[in-house]
C-alpha cells in the first residue's frame, strides 16, 4: 500500500463527474462551479468506454484531452478511472458470450451497466487493454494524480454461471485441491451420493432439485470472488506498465457480500469505499460508522478514501429519504473522523437522462440556489482547514472480528432459524460500543490482536483451526474475548468441527453447545443475573459448562435455568459466551463485565453525540458529531482516555445537529481550539 497521499496535504473533496452527458459548454461552467465550491478533486472515466473506444480499437481521447487539461488548468486533481464496468453496445455484440448468466440461466441484455462476465477471456482483454491504453496516454499528466479500476466490483452481477465460468471452475478447483480424492473429501460428497470421478462432471452449483452441497457453494462464492479480484490485477498490471501512481477500485465494504475486503485491500495502493445510508434505518449514521470503521480496517489503519456518498437522498432504494439539513456535513464528516481523507460524492451534477436523475448531486437540478448546493460550498470551505488531519489515525483499543468467508457460509440455506443474520449481530456489537463511545477496528481472525485490551465475536460461524489458535493466544497472553452464539461451529469446508460446536476454542471458553434451540417468531426469553432481569430472543444455546463461570441464566423459555452468559478465565486472559440474543439496551449489561476485565472506559455522554478521536504526529483531533436534536455536552475530561492524556477542566458543548472538531497539540499546554 502507498502511504504518498495523491493530492498533496490535504483532505480532499469532489466526487464523481460524469462529463460524457453534457456539452463542452456545460463543462467550462462546472469548473468554475466547482472551484466556487471548493472541489479539488474528480474521478472521472468510469463509464466513458463507449465515448473513448466507439469502435474496437478505434480510440477517441480527444474529449478526455480537453477535459482532463481543463481540470488541470484549475487546479482539480484527477482520478483517472477504467471503463470496464460497461464495455460498449459493439463488444456485446461481438461477444455475446461474455455476458452473465444468472443462477437461474437467465442471459443478462446490455442496456444498463455491469452486464459482462468477469470470466469471460474476451472481456478480460478488452478491459485490459482499455486500461493500458488510458495509462499509456496520462500516465505522465500531471493532473492525473491516481488510477480507479473498474467500479465497485461484484455489483450488480457478482456470481456469474456462464459457459465461460463453466469453463474456468474445474481449472480454478484443480488449482485448490490438486486432486479429485481431497475435493471430494472438502466438499464431504459422500453426502446424498455426490462423489466425482472426472474433473469434468463437477458442475456450477446453478439451481438443483433440493439444496445445493453447501462447500461447493461456499467455494464457488470463493471462485467468484476471485474471478473478479483476476479481472482488476488484469488491469492493476496493464497500468503499472505506464504508471507508477497509485491505484485503487472503490469497495462497498459492508454491501457488497461478494468481495473478501481484506483479501482485495493486499492488491489497492489506496483503499477506497461507497457509502450510501440506508433510508429505512432511523440510525443510519450507526450504519455509516460501522462501513468507515471497516474500511478502515482494510486499509490497515491507513488514511483512505471515501470515493462516493450522496449530499441527500438516492434513487434506488424503496423510499429514498431525502437528508435534512445539516445531514450533509454530519454524514460526510463522520467518515472524515473514522480516517478517510476524502469528502467525495456521486456525483458533481445531477443527471437529466438515464437511471439516476433522482439521485442527489452536489450540483442539483435546482442549481446554486439550493439548500444541497449551499452546503456543499459550505464544506468545501470548511474541509480546506483541515490540512493537518490528512494522515493523522484513528487509534482503538477494541476489535471487532470480520471475516467474509464466514459470512458466505452463514447466508447459506438450512441453517437452525432464519432470524437469525449475522450483519444484525454484527451491528448490534458494533452498535453498543457505538453508543458507548468506543472506537472500534474491523480486523480479520487471523490478525494479530495483541494490540487491542477486548476483541469482540459476533457469530463467526466459520472458524479455522489457526484462526481458532490465533484467538486461544489473544485470550492466553492477557486479552479478553467475547464470543456470541452460533460462531466457531463449522471449519473452512463447512464441516462441524471435530469436536463439535466452538471447536477449538472450547477450552479457552470453558463449555461447549450441546444443541441450539431456536426460538419460534416473535417468541422471547427472561434473562436473570445481570442489571435486572433482560428480555432476548431468536436462539438459546444449551451449553455443557467445563470451567466457565456462569454470569446469567434463563428465567424461562425452552431452558429454564439454564445458563445464557458465561465467563472464562484462560492463561491470562478472560472469554466471555453470549448464548442467546440480546438487543443493543440489553447489551450494555452484557458488555459490562468484558469492558471491566478489559480495562475498556465507557464515556459519559449522551449516546448519540458520537467521539472519534484522530492522532497526528503533533495533534489530536477530536471530532464530536451531534446526531441529536438538543445540545449535546461532555465533560473533557470524561476524554482523558481517548486522548491518553490530562484534558483541561470544562465541558464540550455542540450544538443541536451539528460537528466540533478539536484540535490539541500535545507539544503545547493543553489547549483546545476548534477547526
Ligand atoms: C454506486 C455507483 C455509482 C452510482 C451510485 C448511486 O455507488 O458506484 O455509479 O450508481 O451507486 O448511488
Amino acid at each position: 500500500m502507498v502511504t504518498n497521499w495523491p493530492a498533496g496535504q490535504r483532505v480532499v473533496f469532489g466526487g464523481d463527474y460524469n462529463p460524457e452527458q453534457w456539452p463542452r459548454a456545460t463543462w467550462e461552467e462546472d469548473v468554475a462551479l466547482m472551484r466556487e465550491a471548493g472541489v479539488n478533486f474528480v474521478s472521472i472515466g468510469m463509464w466513458a468506454w463507449s465515448l473513448l473506444e466507439p469502435s474496437e480499437g478505434d480510440y477517441n481521447f480527444e474529449d478526455y484531452d480537453h477535459l482532463i487539461n481543463l481540470l488541470h488548468d484549475n487546479g482539480i486533481a484527477v482520478d483517472l478511472g477504467t471503463p470496464s464496468a460497461s464495455p460498449p453496445s459493439w463488444f456485446y455484440h461481438k461477444y455475446p458470450g461474455a455476458r452473465v448468466v444468472h443462477r437461474d440461466g437467465t442471459v443478462v441484455t446490455n442496456g444498463s451497466r455491469g452486464a459482462a462476465a468477469p470470466t469471460s477471456p474476451q472481456y478480460r482483454e478488452a478491459a485490459a487493454k482499455i486500461a493500458g491504453k488510458l495509462a499509456e496516454r496520462y500516465a505522465d499528466h500531471p493532473g492525473v494524480v491516481m488510477w480507479h479500476i473498474h467500479n465497485e466490483y461484484g455489483a450488480p452481477v457478482s456470481h456469474d454461471y456462464s459457459d465461460n465460468a463453466r469453463r474456468a471452475w474445474p481449472l480454478w478447483l484443480q488449482e485448490r485441491y490438486g486432486t479429485l480424492d481431497e475435493l471430494n473429501r472438502a466438499w464431504g460428497t459422500a453426502f446424498w451420493g455426490q462423489t466425482y470421478f472426472d474433473w469434468d462432471h463437477v458442475g456450477l452449483p446453478a439451481i438443483s432439485a433440493s439444496v445445493t452441497n453447501p462447500a461447493q457453494r461456499l467455494d464457488f462464492a470463493r471462485f467468484s470472488d476471485a474471478q473478479l479480484r483476476e479481472c482488476y490485477l488484469a488491469e492493476y498490471r496493464a497500468i503499472r506498465e505506464f504508471s507508477d501512481k497509485p491505484i485503487t477500485t472503490n469497495f462497498m465494504a459492508n454491501e457488497c457480500p461478494a468481495t473478501d475486503v481484506f483479501a482485495w485491500a493486499k492488491e489497492i495502493d489506496i483503499i477506497s469505499n461507497d457509502h450510501y445510508l440506508t433510508a429505512e434505518d432511523e440510525r443510519n449514521f450507526v450504519g455509516l460508522s460501522l462501513a468507515a470503521d471497516l474500511t478502515r480496517g482494510a486499509a490497515g489503519g491507513a488514511p483512505w478514501m471515501l470515493m462516493e456518498h450522496s449530499t441527500s437522498g438516492v434513487n434506488w432504494q424503496p423510499r429514498n429519504v431525502a437528508k435534512l439539513p445539516g445531514e450533509l456535513a454530519r454524514n460526510s464528516l463522520a467518515h472524515v473522523a473514522r480516517g478517510s481523507d476524502s469528502v467525495l460524492y456521486f456525483q458533481w451534477r445531477a443527471s437529466r437522462f438515464g437511471a439516476e436523475k433522482f439521485h442527489s448531486a452536489m450540483l442539483p437540478h435546482g442549481g446554486k440556489r439550493t439548500k444541497v448546493w449551499q452546503e456543499v460550498v459550505e464544506l468545501g470551505n470548511r474541509l480546506t482547514k483541515f490540512d493537518d488531519v490528512q494522515g493523522s489515525r484513528v487509534h482503538s483499543e477494541v476489535a471487532i472480528l470480520w471475516d467474509t468467508e464466514s459470512h458466505w457460509a452463514q447466508d447459506l440455506e438450512w441453517r437452525p432459524t432464519i432470524d437469525h443474520d449475522h450483519k444484525e449481530r454484527t451491528r448490534a456489537f458494533y452498535e453498543r460500543t457505538w453508543r458507548d463511545g468506543i472506537t472500534t477496528d474491523f480486523v480479520h481472525p487471523s490478525a494479530d490482536l495483541s494490540s487491542y485490551k477486548l476483541v469482540l465475536v459476533p457469530a463467526l460461524y466459520l472458524l479455522s483451526d489457526a484462526d481458532a489458535e490465533n484467538l486461544r493466544q489473544y485470550v492466553a497472553g492477557g486479552g479478553t474475548l467475547v464470543v456470541s452464539y452460533f460462531s466457531a461451529i463449522v471449519d473452512e469446508n463447512d464441516t462441524v468441527h471435530a469436536n463439535g460446536y466452538l471447536g477449538a476454542l472450547a477450552d479457552v471458553l470453558g463449555l461447549q453447545v450441546e444443541e441450539f434451540h431456536p426460538l419460534r417468531a416473535n417468541n422471547t426469553v427472561q434473562v436473570s443475573g445481570l442489571a435486572g432481569t433482560l428480555s432476548a430472543d431468536v436462539w438459546v444455546d444449551d451449553l455443557m459448562i467445563n470451567s466457565a463461570q456462569v454470569q446469567a441464566n434463563y428465567v424461562d423459555g425452552p431452558l429454564p435455568g439454564a445458563p445464557a452468559l458465561t465467563r472464562n478465565s484462560f492463561g491470562e486472559g478472560q472469554a466471555w459466551y453470549v448464548g442467546t440474543r440480546f438487543g443493543i439496551e440489553e447489551l450494555a449489561a452484557v458488555l459490562a463485565g468484558a469492558y471491566r476485565d478489559a480495562g475498556v472506559v465507557v464515556v459519559e455522554k449522551p449516546e448519540d453525540l458520537e467521539l472519534v478521536v484522530r492522532r497526528g504526529d503533533r495533534e489530536d483531533f477530536l471530532f464530536a458529531i451531534n446526531h441529536t436534536t438538543q445540545t449535546a455536552s461532555v465533560a473533557l475530561e470524561q476524554l482523558g482516555a481517548m486522548f491518553g492524556g490530562t484534558p483541561p477542566a470544562g465541558t464540550l458543548e455542540v450544538p443541536a445537529g451539528e460537528v466540533t472538531v478539536l484540535r490539541v497539540d500535545r507539544n503545547s499546554p493543553r489547549g483546545w481550539s476548534t477547526l
